[in-house]
């Protein structure tokens, strides 16, 4: 059986990333999980400084999922390529770096640093994050934004560059659509979407921040239709994600149209789950003759159910 995906240049042993921000740099889980077994890590977003977040109550529990405003706390791209790099590098990881950005000239300069820096196989442009106020999320819900964004990174970097799209827009197969023609070599999809929770003993706001960013199960079906909508209106290889708990939602996933998934929300709950998301994708292969993972993207049939949809 073949688990390996190509997303642009960047060939990866199976389509499983690790979710940006949750979990860690990856060094992180070293002693749980053998990290070269994973397709790959997407680090914890990083901006060019160190920065603190926001003051807890940072994360809420709800119903199928969690609710967090960590407000992209860091160590800044300068400490992350001298302390974490070098053990990810003898680790034998596949590295994706999440970048962030107050303004475009910030993504420009991580891109120019990352590249330098042995190790570092993808970025991850981070223009979704709902719980900052300056720079992110206010580029990725435009498609000018985002194609400005994408294309000013391309320009510095041979490295394959992966815009993480927002769920918070009306249309977001034109998102990545702009990122395409700004150059992109994948999308990744869904950040988390915009919620609120609050006490109603105190009426207080559950999160310090206010709001902050729905993850887990509770968002899976929205971010499977955002997915097989952008496979749809681009030919970049799209990477899938929210909410993913089980090697089910994985393949749910991957037949929407995702060349590879990540998980995020799951591993708080199960530092684990790698290798039953393994052996069940495989069991999966095994039980309907498919080879190879790659022959599975995109493969959802629609036919009869467009059809009875017509005609009803
Ligand atoms: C605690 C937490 C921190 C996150 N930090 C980042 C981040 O730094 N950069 C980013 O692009 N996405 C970040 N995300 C979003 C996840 O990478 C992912 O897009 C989202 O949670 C949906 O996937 P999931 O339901 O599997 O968690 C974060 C999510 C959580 C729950």
């Amino acid at each position: 059986m073949d688990l390996s995906v190509e997303i642009g240049t960047l060939r990866l042993s199976n389509p499983l990333i690790a979710a940006s921000g949750c979990y860690g740099y990856g060094v992180e889980y070293a002693d749980a999980v053998d990290l070269s077994t994973l397709g790959a890590i997407a680090s914890k977003g990083l901006f060019l400084a160190p920065r603190e977040g926001h003051p807890p109550p940072r994360i809420v529990e709800t119903p199928s999922g969690m609710l967090n405003a960590i407000g992209l706390q860091g160590i800044g791209v300068h400490r992350y390529i001298a302390e974490k790099l070098p053990e990810l590098r003898r680790l034998g990881a596949t590295n994706i770096v999440n970048i962030c950005g107050s303004t475009l000239d910030e993504y420009v300069e991580l891109a120019r640093i990352l590249s330098d820096a042995e190790g570092v196989h993808a970025l991850e442009i981070n223009i979704s994050c709902p719980n900052i106020k300056e720079g992110g999320i206010t580029f990725g819900c435009s498609m000018h934004g985002t194609f400005d964004v994408v294309s000013a990174v391309k320009k510095v970097t041979h490295l394959p560059v992966i815009p993480k799209l927002t769920p918070n827009v009306t249309d977001v197969a034109s998102i990545a659509k702009a990122a395409e023609d700004a150059g992109a070599d994948a999308v990744s999809l869904v950040n988390t979407f915009l919620a609120m929770a609050i006490d109603v003993e105190t009426r207080r706001p559950k999160l310090s921040n206010i709001v902050g960013g729905l993850s887990g199960p509770a968002i899976r079906p929205i971010a499977v239709r955002m997915v097989y909508e952008c496979r749809r209106t681009v030919k970049i290889p799209v990477i899938g994600m929210g909410g993913i708990a089980s090697a089910v939602d994985a393949l749910e996933f991957i037949i929407a149209g995702a060349t590879a998934v990540q998980v995020g929300t799951a591993n708080f709950v199960d530092p684990f789950i790698w290798s039953k998301l393994t052996a069940g994708i495989e069991d999966y292969m095994r039980r309907h003759g498919v080879r190879r993972i790659a022959d599975l993207v995109g493969s959802v049939d629609t036919s009869t159910r467009e059809k009875e949809w017509v005609s009803s």
